[in-house]
């Protein structure tokens, strides 16, 4: 079998020593490796170490007249079956997310059109500056894929955020981008997200503490697998990356018919959303005025978008959610049952870790047969665990 040719990009960095382990791992897996590196990178580290540990010649220039190859990072990015860069500079993150292309290593990176991975490491503060915030914003936007540094004791003594992860975790997430890489390619993925809002009257409405996360991390595993996505989004400040449809809607209603009109094409649907079951009867033409007397808000039940789709599926795969604050395993299953889900995530709000809003989450996988308790893990590892599971229900249909 051949190898795969894993491209790496070295920026000017103090985690860049730390790229040689990375390439030393990485040559002694099934892999063929090349180094790029830009020129400030070769101040932290010569490229005769990564010549020795890739046993491949290593790219920095990009007019360099000994090379016999004119266009080395056309070359290098066709060559390429997936391209990190580690470290990651906030200089060369910014220059990629923008298609500046000034050296070897971003004219290649921008002519790459394999898997692309970014590993950041800097100081905290211009780490957490909103510029760089932004710059990795947009590259999730664009597909890349963002493995975010650690909290650490930093080179330059600060303690934050910024730190290089362990290099193992950089070697496990390169097999990760290898081992599904198109797992879901032609199949249409449809997820709900995020809270809804039920309006009271123009200005007030009632909702939930969903920020969207978890579904929004499926949706990016998704496309990363090479799925064509659509998400129903409640209101939430997340932005999804480029190439997913994203639906907006605010209430339970409207998120029940954009989920009728596009369940039936889809191939796995993941319902993750915090929908309300209960809105006010009636919405108010003008804002409810205080007055000396309590009020009280005659509810009326929402459609029950899993229950629909459960009892209308007819190939798709289905995943529905539940939040539980006791008795996680019975209602779990009793639902996972009820809806007619293949397998249904469950969580339980009281545990740490687990829930709304934070990044990462606990939870048991259901299935009408049983039931598979998970440690703590990221929402965004999370993400690709239960789409796998799904594959793996479908194989066996
Ligand atoms: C000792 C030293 C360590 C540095 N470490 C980092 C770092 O870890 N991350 C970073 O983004 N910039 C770091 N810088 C700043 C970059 O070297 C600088 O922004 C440079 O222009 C990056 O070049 P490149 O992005 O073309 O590789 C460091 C600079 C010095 C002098």
């Amino acid at each position: 079998m051949t190898k795969k040719h894993v491209l790496i990009g070295v920026c000017g960095g103090v985690s860049a020593y730390k790229a040689c382990d990375l390439v030393s791992k990485l040559s002694k897996l099934d892999y063929e490796i090349k180094v790029m590196m830009t020129e400030n990178a070769t101040k932290f580290v010569p490229p005769l170490i990564f010549e020795s540990l890739s046993h491949n010649s290593v790219e920095v220039d990009l007019f360099d007249p000994n090379n016999q190859d004119p266009i080395t990072h056309i070359t290098l990015a066709h060559w390429a079956d997936c391209v990190v860069l580690v470290p990651a500079t906030a200089n060369v993150i910014a220059k990629v997310v923008h298609g500046l292309a000034d050296d070897l290593l971003t004219s290649t990176f921008l002519a790459c059109t394999c898997k692309k991975i970014i590993c950041p490491a800097m100081n905290t503060h211009m780490y957490e500056n909103q510029v760089t915030q932004d710059n990795l914003a947009r590259a999730r936007q664009l597909g890349y894929q963002v493995f975010e540094p650690v909290v650490g004791h930093l080179a330059c003594d600060d303690t934050g955020k910024g730190k290089l992860p362990d290099v193992q975790d950089i070697v496990e997430v390169i097999n990760q981008a290898f081992a599904m890489p198109l797992m879901l390619k032609g199949k249409k993925v449809l997820i709900t997200a995020g809270p809804t809002q039920e309006p009271l009257d123009p200005v007030r409405f009632l909702s939930n503490h969903s920020s969207g996360k978890q579904g929004y991390a499926i949706g990016e595993a998704a496309y990363q697998m090479g799925a064509q996505v659509t998400i129903v989004s409640g209101p939430t400040s997340l932005k999804a990356s480029q190439g997913i449809q994203v639906i907006p809607v605010q209430t339970a209603q409207e998120m029940f018919e954009a989920v009728k009109e596009n369940y039936q094409s889809a191939d796995f649907i993941i319902m993750a959303a915090a929908v309300a079951d209960y809105r006010p009867e009636v919405v108010a033409e003008n804002k409810i005025k205080k007055s000396d007397e309590n009020l009280t808000i005659h509810m009326v039940k929402n459609p029950d978008i899993l229950a629909y789709v459960g009892e209308h599926k007819t190939h798709q795969i289905i995943c529905g959610f539940a939040m539980e604050t006791q008795d996680l395993d019975e209602n779990a299953k009793a639902k996972c049952i009820k809806k007619n889900c293949d397998i249904l995530i469950g969580n339980n709000l009281f545990t740490k870790g687990a829930g709304f809003q934070g990044d990462t989450n606990v939870v048991s996988l259901v299935t009408q047969e049983s039931i598979q308790h998970w440690p703590k893990q990221t929402k965004a590892e999370l993400g690709k665990k239960i789409l796998q599971a799904m594959i793996e229900i479908e194989k066996r249909q």
